[in-house]
């Protein structure tokens, strides 16, 4: 169409047969587009009850979502997962409260701690030297961090990580409970967890206070459907519902709101043995994978390493750092030569998403494509020093929200050492800032974002 550029670009991409392994989970549509979903796009009027005052339809839907998902209450939201981050925090901590975060946390967390003028204490994820990747909190980290900061009003931790790491949750909520302190997950890559024993424990199960997850990212939904749940009394609820009223439309989709309510039946019935086909599928893929020799899947030897509680199947992380090209030449062979577009990569990795809507032929054309793939590639003897992602211990000179009012200037990259951020730097995916607001600018941050600038990454400079 005439001067139609999106649109156009959105409707060649669903008409290439290229096979999506990136979210919405729903994977261009499979299974759901029968579904007449223009004529679901209404608003309040008096027989579809109100998102923010619900007594009715929605009041039920949310219910029986809490009840699939093991919680005491959840809350549709329809603006992703960053809704459900930014009203956790400022939800639970009031102005100039300290808040016990981890480094890896997506960069909704640091808007949120800009928003209610939050005082974060890092912690840093373990590192997998091996292959340059992060791992999980570590409780013990968790445990020093609370003796240091004592006033923390809670501890903000995201499991899985983008690559399906989990931490031990459990251990964590143990500490954090111990000590008075509310434990928030960000389980935004976790959403189909409860629905098979292959897939990690979910954070509600081992004791979080409020779990947020993104149901598009890992389950057949539409993009910006997530999740808000709470158990237990440690904090307000009401308090963080006002504040997802507040930063959230007052026009919510009804579209999402439906198809949420849909997507929940359709859990429901599967959540016996509804999964056990795609498992069973995904598990042979895992295993066929294992006969690449230059390229590597991660898997399960991860478990209980490098602060890892467990490894989320679903999640297919391939390291590239033995061969001779990165994971992002490898992403770009999958799509030109094999029509496979995978979720993201980096120097050293690739990673897809697969999700219940995968059919075994969908497996069976990336496996074919990667073995191919495999065996044009040279084995790279030197160790490969290329980290995907490293956090300096952050200095933290002022708070998030200080460095974001304060008056800034622009500089050359080189010339920042030892200034303070007065904006994150994101790489984009996974969205974890490579600098935050009010953090000392080192030597480590400068090479890591001149590096990513150099490969032409996506970096966003978010104020
Ligand atoms: C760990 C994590 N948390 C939160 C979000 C925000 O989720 P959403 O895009 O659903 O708003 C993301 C998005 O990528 C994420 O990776």
């Amino acid at each position: 169409m005439a001067d139609v550029y999106l649109y156009d670009r959105l409707m060649d991409y669903a008409n290439s047969g290229v096979y999506p392994f990136h979210m919405p989970g729903h994977k261009l549509g499979r299974g759901l587009d029968s579904f007449p979903l223009l004529k679901l796009d209404l608003t309040e009027i008096r027989e579809m009850d109100n998102l923010y005052e619900p007594n009715d339809v929605i009041a039920k839907a949310q219910e029986l979502m809490a009840k699939t998902f093991g919680a005491d209450e959840s809350l549709f939201l329809v603006n992703g997962s960053t809704t459900g981050v930014i009203s956790a925090i400022l939800g639970v901590c009031n102005p100039k409260d300290e808040l016990i975060i981890a480094r890896n946390s997506h960069y909704s967390t640091y808007h949120g701690m800009i928003l209610g003028d939050i005082i974060p204490r890092y912690i840093n994820p373990q590192v997998i030297d091996e292959y340059g990747l992060l791992g999980g909190i570590s409780p013990k980290n968790v445990q020093k961090a609370i003796e240091d900061y004592p006033k923390a009003k809670a501890v903000f931790i995201t499991s899985p990580t983008y690559e399906g790491f989990t931490s031990n949750i459990s251990e964590i909520a143990r500490i954090t409970h111990n000590s008075n302190k509310l434990l928030i997950v960000d389980e935004a890559h976790g959403a189909h967890f409860n629905f098979h024993s292959a897939f990690p424990k979910t954070a509600l199960s081992c004791g979080a206070d409020i779990v947020i997850q993104s149901l598009h990212k890992t389950l057949p939904a539409l993009t910006q459907s997530a999740l808000i749940h709470f158990k237990g009394n440690r904090f307000d609820k009401n308090r963080v519902k006002q504040i997802v009223k507040m930063i959230q439309t007052s026009s919510p989709s009804y579209i999402l709101m439906g198809m949420m309510d849909l997507l929940r039946n359709y859990l429901d019935e599967r959540k016996n043995n509804g999964f056990d086909t795609y498992i069973e599928n995904l598990i042979n893929l895992r295993e066929k994978l294992n006969e690449l020799t230059r390229i590597k899947l991660l898997g399960e030897e991860l478990n209980n390493n490098y602060s890892i509680e467990e490894i989320d199947i679903s999640r297919l992380v391939f390291y590239t750092g033995r061969s001779n090209k990165t994971g992002i030449d490898i992403d770009k062979i999958l799509r030109d030569s094999y029509k496979i577009q995978m979720e993201m990569s980096s120097e050293v990795h690739f990673v897809g998403i697969s999700t219940i809507v995968d059919s075994i032929e969908a497996f069976n054309s990336l496996y074919n494509a990667l073995i191919s793939i495999d065996k044009e590639l040279m084995i790279n003897e030197e160790k490969t020093d290329t980290y995907n992602i490293i956090y300096p211990i952050s200095t933290i000179k002022s708070s998030p929200r200080e460095a974001f009012y304060s008056i800034k200037k622009s500089l050359p990259l080189e010339d920042a050492r030892g200034r303070i951020s007065g904006e994150s730097v994101v790489l984009y995916p996974p969205g974890i800032p490579i600098l935050s607001p009010g953090e000392e600018i080192t030597k480590i941050h400068i090479e890591q974002i001149a590096r990513r600038i150099k490969q032409k990454r996506t970096i966003d400079v978010i104020g």
